[in-house]
């Protein structure tokens, strides 16, 4: 999206819309009713459409995301949860129970760690990651229900204790292709981390790391 320099938009919705959609924003009413939401003043209006005009992600504009229903908070800089996600934190609430110890490893922002924890109270919950901005983000998020967010570099980041005690390993780790970043959406290659990314060659390098350290001594009971 390109910078679309125009008046303040006041609280008039068809403005704001207008405006989102010549910067080129598919679903502007939705993003246009949440931009009002949220400001509660003109100015501020005005200072929430230029960052989204200018092409930062919506989530990143209001603060939040909503993910199973959930409103997550997502910082700048922070690896935006994305909605086909909520398969996998399906999966994670499926085979967890009361009592489980769930690791949401490379967490972000934490979203499927409050996803599992909300949905089966009475997990201990852990969730991890070696980007020191998503750990800030996923503790605003995981500590409010309980949970604990560890800083490091998979399972090294871990207390040593869980080893061995884990039920649920849940990872939505890096996934893209080193080379395939550039054809990424602007606004992921602007606004989320190289680290969130970045998945090596076939994508697979931190994911052959994730399920080798499962194999190696962690040994959760279900890994998704
Ligand atoms: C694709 S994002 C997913 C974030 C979150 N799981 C979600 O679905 O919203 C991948 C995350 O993995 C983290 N990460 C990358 N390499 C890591 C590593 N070696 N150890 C721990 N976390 C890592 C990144 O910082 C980023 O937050």
């Amino acid at each position: 999206m390109t910078a679309h320099p125009s008046a303040s938009p006041g609280f008039d919705p068809t403005t704001v819309v207008a405006q989102l959609r010549a910067a080129g924003c598919v679903f502007a009413e939705d993003e246009a009713r949440l931009l009002l939401a949220a400001a509660r003043t003109p100015r501020a209006l005005d200072a929430l459409v230029r960052r989204r005009v200018a092409g930062e992600p919506l989530e990143h504009v209001l603060g939040w995301a909503e993910f199973r229903g959930l409103r997550i908070a997502v910082d700048p800089g922070v690896f935006v949860p994305r909605r086909r996600t909520e398969l996998l934190a399906a999966e994670a609430v499926a085979v967890s129970r009361p009592g489980s110890v769930v690791v949401d490893m490379c967490c972000g922002s934490g979203a499927v760690a409050v996803a599992v924890g909300t949905a089966v109270p009475g997990v201990e919950l852990h969730a991890a990651d070696v980007d020191p901005a998503a750990v800030r983000c996923a503790r605003r998020n995981v500590g409010p229900i309980g949970g604990l967010v560890h800083e490091g570099d998979l399972f090294a980041a871990l207390p040593a204790g869980l080893r061995g005690r884990v039920g649920v390993l849940v990872a939505n780790a890096p996934y893209v292709p080193t080379d395939a970043i550039a054809t990424m959406p602007q606004e992921a290659r602007d606004h989320e981390p190289r680290v969130a990314l970045d998945g090596g060659h076939d994508g697979l390098d931190v994911q052959r790391r994730v399920a080798a350290g499962a194999r190696s001594g962690w040994r959760p009971v279900v890994t998704c």
